[in-house]
């Protein structure tokens, strides 16, 4: 089957220029200049044509960093399985995300490695992969790091947050480093001092102060900081590569700089959450409005400034990823929590709106149309062992392509989203710009507001080393 992409602007990371895509099968087999003899062979042939005038072409994004039903609390999964959460995504010009494969203290990597692909396997309406996280470092999830490289997990998830049930200690967190240094596997670190806000939390509890708002005052910026500090330290000991997830925080992306211009291997990605929403206009309300905004690290004091310092992070490339840690919760869930905001499961649903609502950005001249893609796609492509086969729009990758509609105006919220969740942390957002037509490795999955994909077209992904890094 050949597909005519035509008379779209293509964007790359490197540069958007005017531009026909031919693709052939799964892959991408042409990108060529207007008005090209090719592409004019291509519409007397049998191509399908899809008309891309006036419209970005753009590689699928890779949304390195979701929770797709993820067991948080004894009580409370998180509510888009394989299924729900890869249809929202390619509604959303997502065309590869990448998920965790959760392994707690006391259980073996492998029985968690073979529950994880069982779960997902058949599910998925676009590609996927896993990193691991590491609930218990010890000899047995040690050893079992290289043949997870093997199958192509390369990277691994550690937690400075969550004493008791994903917490690992500086010892341990040393060890795993080490370890990873050895393989060239991904560190990515989940840096809040996880220690120090439990007593923050149940101080504030003991006193009274149960209303959502208190999630946020007591996980306070300097103890992402401190974290963020302490793991970059334990990195340039272990000899490792480091990627901080989730950053919220202008003083940990202070620190990410300063381990960067001591020329140490430290990336970080952050969310739109922490760009957009605040501590002030969205967590400190009272009730399930403030409950549905409670994640770890929480948002952020809009007096503060962070959200500008994320934003000129990513100008800068201070910040190379947007991710969403895409986590969401129905109501039933979140309301556990209405008179102790610590027993609220952490987490909000953001796999649908990660390129609009970074499109945004570019809209309102925070970022070039090139660096949304970089930060949407390019990076977290290359930094996961993806480079070359997703994140770009050039012969021999896959044709995971999204014809976007810049001008489209639509407006976000739990009646018109697809992910499976009665609620939105988005509601009543306006953006301007949406994806029209979606193709995952070839595929139209979206096309004239319908999908036409099928749960089991995606595929695991096995994923090589970090690129640069290579
Ligand atoms: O609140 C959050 N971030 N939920 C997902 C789990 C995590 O720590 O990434
Ligand atoms: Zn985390
Ligand atoms: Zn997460």
């Amino acid at each position: 089957m050949t597909v005519l992409i035509s008379g779209g602007t293509v964007v790359n990371a490197t540069g958007a220029s005017p531009a026909d895509v031919i693709v052939e099968g799964e892959r991408i087999a042409a990108v060529l200049a207007p008005d090209s003899e090719l592409a004019a062979a291509a519409r007397r042939g049998d191509a399908r044509v899809i008309d891309a005038r006036d419209r970005y072409v753009v590689p699928g994004g890779v949304d390195v960093h979701v929770h797709l039903q993820l067991p948080m609390t004894p009580e409370s999964t998180s509510s888009d399985t394989f299924a729900s959460g890869t249809v929202a995504a390619a509604w959303g010009g997502t065309t590869t995300v990448i998920d965790f494969v959760g392994q707690a203290r006391g259980r073996r990597v492998r029985d968690a490695l073979e529950e994880r692909f069982a779960e997902a396997e058949g599910q998925c309406a676009v590609d996927y992969g896993f990193h691991l996280s590491m609930g218990g470092v010890d000899a047995d999830s040690l050893a079992e790091l290289a043949a997870l490289v093997d199958e192509g997990i390369t990277s691994l998830k550690l937690f400075m947050a969550y004493p008791g049930v994903w917490y690992s200690d500086d010892g341990e967190i040393l060890r795993a480093m080490q370890r990873a240094a050895d393989l060239g596997v991904l560190v990515m670190m989940h840096a809040e001092n996880g220690l120090a806000i439990d007593v923050l939390r149940d101080q504030a509890a003991a006193s009274g102060r149960t209303a959502p708002v208190w999630h946020g005052r007591t996980r306070p910026a300097l103890l992402e900081g401190e974290a963020v500090h302490r793991a970059a330290a334990l990195a340039a000991v272990a000899g490792a590569p480091l990627y901080i997830v989730h950053l919220s925080a202008a003083e940990a992306l202070a620190e990410v700089v300063a381990a960067r211009d001591a020329g140490r291997n430290v990336f970080a990605e952050t969310c739109p959450q922490y760009l957009y929403l605040s501590l002030e206009e969205q967590l400190d309300r009272p009730g399930l409005a403030g409950a549905r905004h409670i994640c770890s690290p929480p948002l952020r004091s809009r007096h503060e400034g962070h959200q500008d310092s994320l934003w000129r992070g990513l100008r800068t490339d201070d910040l190379s990823v947007v991710s969403t840690d895409h986590c969401p919760f129905c109501d039933k869930d979140k309301a556990l929590g209405l008179d102790d905001f610590r027993r609220v499961p952490n987490g909000l649903g953001t796999i649908e709106h990660r390129m609009d609502l970074l499109h945004q950005g570019v809209v309102a001249g925070e970022l070039s149309v090139s660096r949304w893609v970089d930060v949407c796609s390019t990076t977290p492509a290359r930094l996961f062992g993806l480079a070359g086969k997703k994140g770009v729009i050039a012969p021999g990758a896959d044709a995971d392509i999204v014809v976007y509609d810049p001008t489209a105006e639509h407006t976000l919220g739990a009646d018109a989203h697809h992910m499976q969740v009665d609620n939105s942390a988005w509601e009543g957002v306006t953006v301007t710009g949406r994806a029209e037509t979606v193709l995952s490795r070839g595929e139209v999955v979206v096309e004239a507001g319908r999908f036409r994909g099928r749960a089991g077209h995606g595929r695991f992904l096995r994923r090589s080393l970090c690129e640069p890094l290579r």
